[in-house]
């Protein structure tokens, strides 16, 4: 069996072979991922085997900010009437050649734990998702994420729920 392991996104790894089905987030790993990270617009965590470099999976992280009308009103009435501070899961997907083998699942725990570990540092109200299609809406919504108010496609986890993942 592979051991995999998530690991900062280097130059050196291999994704020009990267596929999951969806181009454009097959190009921003195989292309732009290194302009993201070089101006500080995402960081990107690759899934790759053990000792090796072949990307074959990713999730990219960046400071987000959900607003106040857009929050359920079971969310809203606690809060102030202002954007609220959330991490955005920009992007995750695993290539075709390992979908079905849990990696997705493990690459949003990874989210998840980074995630928990940040809100120690930093006001983070929730995780954001725009989920690209309906597909990936399930996905989302099986781990827990909540519709926002302007899309049901725009998804948030609250951090109270990942921080009772990860005690
Ligand atoms: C969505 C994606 C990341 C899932 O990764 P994966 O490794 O294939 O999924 P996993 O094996 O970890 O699946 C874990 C669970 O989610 C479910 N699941 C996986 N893909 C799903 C989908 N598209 N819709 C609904 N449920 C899905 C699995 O059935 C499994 O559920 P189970 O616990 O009942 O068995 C992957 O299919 C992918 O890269 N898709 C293309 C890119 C994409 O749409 N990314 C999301 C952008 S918002």
């Amino acid at each position: 069996m592979i051991d995999w392991v998530v690991e900062s996104f280097a130059k050196q790894h291999e994704r020009t072979d990267f596929s999951c089905g969806k181009p454009a987030l097959d190009d921003f790993i195989r292309s732009r991922v290194s302009q993201y990270e070089k101006r500080r617009l995402g960081k990107t965590f690759v899934l790759v085997p053990s000792g090796g470099k072949r990307v074959v999976g990713y999730f990219t992280l960046a400071a987000g900010a959900v607003s106040f009308s857009n929050l359920p009103a079971d969310a809203s009435r606690k809060l102030p009437q202002h954007p609220v501070p959330v991490v955005l899961l920009a992007r995750l997907a695993v290539d075709q050649s390992v979908q079905g083998n849990r990696l997705g699942e493990r690459l949003l725990l990874d989210a998840l734990h980074r995630t928990a570990e940040l809100s120690s540092r930093l006001g983070i109200y929730a995780l954001e998702v725009d989920a690209l299609d309906a597909a990936a809406t399930a996905f989302h919504v099986k781990y827990g994420f909540v519709p926002l108010l302007d899309d049901p496609r725009h998804l948030f986890l609250p951090i109270t729920t990942i921080e009772g993942v990860f005690g």
